[in-house]
């Protein structure tokens, strides 16, 4: 399942996070270190040092947001959110096709973080720069991605995709995973419908006693496919 949430940040937190990036300078090194076997060979991008004070500093803004988003909690029913990353792509920078590692290593304390959900958080917005859509396949063809600053897409780590070459600007975007108390897309998908449908059912005033039984299959099917 594919989410775009809307408004993950504010325009004050664009600011503070681009503020903090553009300046960073030797704080941006090549993408690759961070790049697997198999994304290595296709990946020409730039990336904040994960251990860098500028790198904490934004991570502690968007992880803050995150946790009051109620639609990315909805979509990806978090459980560990691995520190979340910084790339840039000038012009000419591109990723090839690629899938996601399955297991990355939390950089403070060395756990092992199951990828089950892969996040783009856009910077920049679209009129600054020319190519690099997130190209995204999955059983429904394949979708071109390009948000507004501020807007974030979620999508299952399993998926295929690939960053479009850059032809004019630069993209700036914040980038991340999540393991998922369900491990499952498709039960994720399940869920998520069944949330957003209770809160409309909590915001039009339906039957009580219907909304209380369905809000207990919903957290019942949450302990019952919980991986934790
Ligand atoms: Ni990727």
């Amino acid at each position: 399942m594919l989410v775009c949430i809307p408004k993950v940040l504010d325009a004050s937190q664009i600011v503070s996070l681009r503020e903090r990036l553009d300046h960073a300078n030797e704080g941006w090194v090549d993408g690759r270190v961070t790049a697997g076997y198999q994304g290595a060979p296709v990946k020409f991008n730039q990336q904040i040092d994960e251990r860098s004070e500028v790198a904490h500093a934004c991570q502690r803004i968007v992880v803050s947001a995150l946790e009051r988003n109620t639609m990315y909690i909805s979509a990806v029913l978090p459980n560990t959110i691995y520190p979340p990353m910084f790339n840039r792509y000038g012009e000419g920078m591109k990723f090839g096709a690629h899938v996601d590692g399955s297991l990355r290593i939390h950089p403070i304390d060395g756990r092992k973080i199951r990828t089950d959900v892969s996040a783009t958080l856009f910077l920049t917005n679209p009129e600054e720069y020319d190519g690099g859509e997130l190209l995204i396949e999955d059983t429904y063809g394949a979708h071109s991605i390009k948000l507004a600053a501020g807007d974030m897409v979620v999508y299952p780590a399993t998926s295929l995709h690939q960053v479009a070459p850059i032809t004019r600007g630069t993209r700036t975007a914040c980038f991340f995973w999540t393991q998922s108390l369900i491990r499952d897309d498709g039960q994720r998908r399940l869920l998520y419908e069944m949330d957003t449908a209770i809160q409309r059912l909590n915001q039009t005033g339906a039957d009580e006693v219907a909304r209380r039984t369905l809000i207990g299959c919903y957290h019942n099917l949450i302990r019952e496919w919980s991986t934790t």
